[in-house]
């Protein structure tokens, strides 16, 4: 049976199956799908099954401390929640779920260019940390603004998203006639009898836009918008013209191989985040997690390493740091329980998370994350 109710879901997949059948067609495959033959998208999970853990005795563990620092900041779970566009597409909520659901758990929330609530709200709903998400617009002015914005509302640092010069070939959401903001044609007013509940939500609720543009933007396919306002051309040069506008910590996001994360540092970026944006630009690119040891071997300890991509599981988080991770960031996982239950989805799955890396860490006897190194993990085979 389909989990219909939020204590019914105990997994993420729990999640993602009560997400398919609460929201929109269109909405629920723009969360869950990726590119081309989306071999990407679930590689990023199924690479976790290449490896195994192996755990230790008697290690006297009981509770695990699950803290550490990224990038200066402190936090509870070996975790941050990656930034995702446009959530209030998947749930009138928006952003409000990730952003408590990593207060509750001492983490940090990465809040989208593409928002569907504003930089503002957002920095004033909780006291949690927070880091900004950028896209390089055409527009510099405008990047110098969000900018300012960011800064001003307490964002403690900015991440510089660098796999999208374009968007990824993804077919599922041609194939629905997806747009943002959404037009309801008859396929999608079809598609929108069977999502009754995200349709009355819909219809009652404030409009979806892109909160911190100015102007409401018209319902265009994502693939225009991103052709229209970003800049693909965007280059190394860029980035250091942009880490000295920002002038604090930064992190880069969706790094595979070890030339660019050494040159990332040369740049000056802190932080590195191993990423294909969940599988969702180019297809056939490296799973995240295989790319740990390399990248790891080849930078020392000269920037954090964070795994972005895949995570389900807790077990999955202690493989990220046995192979030489600081830390592992999520976006699905969030994004199915808010599609299906609002705020209280995306708080119950990070939760869950949390509980999982705290139970996973007593069963492996690994008692702090710096313990965990690769004396705990195995190749399969
Ligand atoms: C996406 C972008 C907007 O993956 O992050 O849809």
């Amino acid at each position: 049976m389909f989990p219909g109710r939020l204590t019914d879901c105990l997994n993420v997949e729990d999640y993602r199956r009560a997400a398919k059948r609460r929201a929109h067609k269109m909405v629920f495959d723009y969360i869950d799908g990726g590119s081309d033959d989306e071999v990407t998208r679930f590689e990023n999970h199924t690479a976790f099954d290449d490896y195994r853990l192996a755990h230790r005795v008697l290690s006297g563990v009981d509770k695990p401390n699950m803290s550490s620092t990224i990038m200066g900041q402190k936090i509870d779970v070996p975790f941050i929640l990656s930034p995702a566009a446009g959530n209030r597409l998947f749930h009138t909520d928006g952003e409000i779920g990730p952003a408590k659901a990593a207060d509750s758990v001492g983490t940090v929330y990465c809040l989208s260019t593409l928002s569907s609530r504003s930089i503002e709200e957002i920095a004033a709903l909780t006291k949690g940390p927070k880091w900004f998400q950028l896209y390089v617009w055409n527009d510099r002015v405008l990047v110098k603004e969000m900018l300012d914005r960011a800064k001003a509302a307490g964002y403690t640092a900015l991440i510089l998203t660098v796999d999208f010069p374009i968007t990824g070939n993804r077919e599922r959401d041609p194939k629905n006639g997806f747009t943002i903001p959404p037009k309801l044609g008859l396929k999608q007013v079809w598609h929108a009898m069977n999502a009754p509940l995200w349709s009355l939500d819909y219809v009652t609720k404030p409009s979806v836009k892109y909160a911190n543009l100015a102007e409401d933007t018209s319902a265009v396919s994502l693939n225009e918008f991103v052709a229209q306002q970003l800049s693909a051309d965007f280059s190394w040069d860029d980035a250091e013209w942009l880490l000295g506008e920002w002038s604090g910590p930064a992190l880069i996001k969706g790094i595979a191989r070890p030339d660019d994360a050494k040159r990332a540092i040369n740049t000056g970026f802190q932080a590195i985040s191993l990423s294909n944006h969940g599988g969702r630009q180019l297809d056939s690119s490296l799973a995240p997690i295989h790319c740990v040891q390399d990248v790891r071997q080849a930078i020392g300890s000269d920037a954090e390493l964070i795994v972005d991509g895949g995570i389900r599981r807790g077990t999955d988080v202690l493989k990220a740091l046995a192979l030489g991770a600081d830390a592992v960031s999520f976006a699905r996982p969030y994004l199915y329980g808010l599609a299906a239950f609002g705020a209280k989805g995306a708080i119950q799955a990070v939760q869950q998370l949390q509980d999982a890396v705290a139970r996973d860490m007593i069963l492996a006897g690994v008692g702090s994350l710096k313990a965990l190194n690769e004396s705990y993990i195995r190749r399969k085979n």
